[in-house]
């Protein structure tokens, strides 16, 4: 039996996952979330799938024992090496990842035209989304490019609009859409970091690219899972981070698209 008043725990490895829980807030207003971004080991987008499976155990184990009534991986990259091995520890919590939310957003957007997908390069080179896209329509023109720049450029707020940070940023944004532009195309952005991005992306793709992210279609699967049952919650939302609290206290606010009041700095 599911104790309605707990907060529902979130986690990434640094502030993308923060797009997430504004999805999660959005769908699920007057509940509880406790968020934890494992900063101090940023990115998780180039370590082995072990490495990762042992950081997400350590960063869900951190929301576990704090009282948690669900646990929402909102970082791709966990999702791909550690969905199953989380879902089996800590049974029956809800576990939810972000793959195949972002999957279904993209198949039910695609029709026919090609999927991108760009990820980080674990998520990449482990194939789920793929796998997943395809399985929702064998039709599909399924490609995957993994931007290792992406996390890093984001974390450092050059999606933001200064002209310096954002000629950096087109630059290696367009990178990656070589030989995209222009086209008929859905673009998947399968890293939670990157739909900070979105403006920036839209305007180098032209009208023909629909952008689609998986914040939104993992919020509402939540939501529909937990029958938005939050009897009794506060509304709060605790916020940790292992490393440099006040950055990510700062820097955080652009993620969740509002300011941020404390965070705990803790370690796992
Ligand atoms: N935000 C994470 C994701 O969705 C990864 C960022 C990282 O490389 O740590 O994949």
């Amino acid at each position: 039996m599911i104790d309605a008043k707990l907060p529902i725990g979130v986690f990434d490895s640094g502030m993308g996952g923060l797009t997430v829980l504004r999805a999660l807030q959005a769908a699920m207003p007057g509940e509880s979330f406790i968020y934890l971004g494992d900063s101090a080991r940023l990115p998780y987008g180039n370590k082995t799938p072990e490495t990762v499976q042992e950081y997400a155990l350590q960063a869900s184990a951190a929301l576990v024992e704090r009282g948690i009534k669900a646990l929402v991986i909102a970082c791709n990259t966990a999702s791909a090496a550690a969905l199953p091995l989380l879902a089996k520890a800590y049974a029956p919590l809800p576990v939810f990842g972000v793959i195949e939310p972002g999957a279904q957003a993209a198949a039910s957007a695609a029709a026919d035209a090609e999927v991108l997908v760009l990820a980080t390069e674990g998520t990449v080179m482990d194939g789920t989304y793929q796998r997943a896209l395809l399985a929702a329509n064998p039709d599909l023109s399924v490609y995957a490019r993994a931007c290792p720049l992406w996390v890093t450029l984001a974390e450092q707020g050059y999606a933001e609009d200064s002209q310096e940070s954002g000629m950096v940023a087109d630059a290696v944004l367009s990178h990656a859409l070589r030989g995209f532009r222009h086209r008929r195309l859905v673009l998947l952005l399968g890293c939670t970091h990157f739909p900070v991005f979105r403006h920036k992306l839209a305007a180098l793709l032209g009208d023909a690219a629909v952008i689609v992210d998986s914040a939104q279609t993992t919020a509402l699967q939540v939501a529909e899972a937990l029958k938005s049952d939050n009897a009794g919650a506060s509304g709060d939302v605790t916020f940790l981070a292992t490393d440099g609290a006040e950055r990510f206290r700062r820097v955080g606010a652009y993620f969740l698209g509002k300011p941020i009041g404390a965070v705990e700095l803790v370690k796992i």
